[in-house]
């Protein structure tokens, strides 16, 4: 149901999710890598050693097919799947940003344009104009790389933009160097790893191979270590006291910390065995390392997208897609007043009225109630919670889903309508919730579809036989 679309088999968010951690490790892969690969060629023009180019052609055209090809195309899935997981937050970055995402794709066309030019110009070009084109590649990402993270950064600390409703100010936020830093050193260690996996796989007799290794391994051990460093002193002191709430809250599993702690170790412990022993590694190790590091990523990304919760812009924009809060230099009015009295269902451009909500038209449900209730339901719960059968499936027996309503009112004994409706008026105690918006008549409706969902899940009914 636009504007809120639940996902398919598995939730929105984990779209989003995935796609976007795959393109976080090959968008810092190209950056840092293209940073790597300009030392390189320094040294083979200016030091007059012309085996240096075998790496670093392999490596263009690893990057060229793996990194742009595919990191381009989750790029554009990162568009597709936040567009239709949260369209209003969103186009609330574009009324802000377009300016800079218009420069963000100008930075990118010189990238994907340079990567090509790049590659197919080894020996064709002299040394130093070869050279000028990896410096353009450099700059060119992390400029890419800077301007994002200004669009990122604003979603969790707006800062100034509250009063000022300029965008500038939205931009340089008080998240945006710690962790633009951050981002800029790890990039280092993800590369690192891309480097044994290109290297390892040149021929053993290659003899700038183990100095290579070594290099980048030494690269990627401190980036990760000056990482580190800046996301304790810098950026987690920065972060506001509702993200520290909630990073300690259960809306993050622990199992998240466990993989990004395990993978930092790892990688950590790998680095440094590539380091004494550059002789000793294989493309299997650099390969295992590598997802190693996709893992870890997808929990830290994760995290980040978390710690705002309740929000999608936080102080501004619910996940729900709401405003609830005034910014007058803006002209912007807090929306969740006005629907409380009018109720949600009409009052909004994609949620239809009640009575054209017709009894049938959805899933069978049971009456007009239950299906006003299920509209409701995931305008409200589904930016977070999976909300019917649609995004769950079940793999070995084991039934996953995105924080299953059905499962968490059946494990807290809120099994039928009252006692839902009841829960729903205090909802917004939890720092990573906010309260309902709406009227009693349509909160009471939510309960009577959360009750009959629970229902569904935990005694079904088995029509086969009702029929027999
Ligand atoms: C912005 C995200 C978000 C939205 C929107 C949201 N929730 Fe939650 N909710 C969470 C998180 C995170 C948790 C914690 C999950 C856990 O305890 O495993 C949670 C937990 C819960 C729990 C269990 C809480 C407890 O510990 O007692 C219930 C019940 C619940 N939500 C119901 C709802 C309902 C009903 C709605 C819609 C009106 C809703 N949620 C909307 C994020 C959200």
């Amino acid at each position: 149901m636009y504007p809120v679309w639940e996902g398919i088999f598995i939730h929105s968010a984990m779209f989003v999710a995935i796609v976007s951690a795959f393109h976080v490790l090959v968008s810092h892969l190209t950056v840092a890598a293209a940073w790597f690969n300009l030392y390189l060629e320094r040294r083979a023009v200016y030091e007059n050693r012309p085996e240096l180019y075998v790496y670093l052609k392999r490596s263009a055209l690893g990057l060229l097919v793996f990194a742009y090809v595919f990191g381009a195309l989750a790029g554009v899935g990162i568009w597709q799947t936040t567009t239709v997981a949260n369209p209003r937050g969103i186009s609330t970055l574009i009324h802000n940003f377009v300016l800079y995402w218009g420069s963000e794709w100008y930075m990118f066309l010189i990238d994907v344009v340079g990567i090509i030019a790049y590659y197919y110009t080894f020996g064709r070009v002299s040394p130093r104009t070869h050279l000028r084109l990896a410096w353009i590649l450099a700059l060119g990402g992390t400029g890419t790389l800077t301007l994002i993270v200004g669009i990122l950064s604003f979603k969790l600390t707006p800062g100034l933009w509250f009063t000022t409703g300029e965008s500038l100010n939205g931009f340089f936020n008080p998240t945006f160097w710690p962790q633009l830093l951050t981002r800029f050193f790890l990039m280092f260690t993800i590369t690192a790893a891309w480097v044994m996996l290109i290297a390892t796989s040149l021929p053993k007799g290659y003899f700038a191979r183990e100095q290579i290794i070594r290099t980048a391994a030494a690269i990627g051990l401190g980036g990760l270590i000056i990482a580190l460093g800046i996301w304790f002193l810098w950026f987690y002191p920065v972060l506001p006291d509702h993200a520290k709430t909630i990073l300690r809250s259960p809306a993050i599993p622990p199992i998240t910390f466990t993989v990004i702690v395990g993978g930092l170790i790892a990688t950590f412990l790998g680095l440094l065995f590539a380091l004494a022993m550059p002789r000793r590694q294989h493309p299997i190790i650099a390969l295992g390392a590598m997802l190693v590091l996709f893992a870890a990523i997808f929990g830290a990304e994760r995290t980040r997208e978390v710690i705002r919760k309740p929000d999608i812009i936080a102080g501004y924009m619910s996940s729900n897609q709401l405003v609830f809060n005034d910014i007058p230099a803006r002209g912007i009015q807090s929306e969740e007043e006005p629907l409380n009295e009018t109720g949600m269902l009409g009052s909004l451009p994609f949620l239809p009225r009640p009575e054209t909500i017709s009894v049938g038209a959805t899933a069978g449900l049971p009456d007009h109630q239950v299906m006003m209730g299920r509209v409701l339901v995931i305008q409200q719960c589904a930016a977070c919670h999976s909300v019917s059968n649609q995004t769950a499936i079940t793999i070995f027996d084991q039934r996953l889903a995105l924080r299953s309503l059905a499962q968490l009112l059946e494990r807290r004994k809120m099994t039928t309508a009252p006692k839902i409706e009841a829960y729903l008026q205090r909802i917004g105690a939890f720092p990573y919730m906010h309260p309902f918006v709406g009227t009693p008549e349509e909160r009471a409706a939510m309960a009577l579809y959360l009750e009959y969902f629970v229902q569904q899940q935990y005694a079904p009914q088995p029509q086969a036989q009702v029929r027999r």
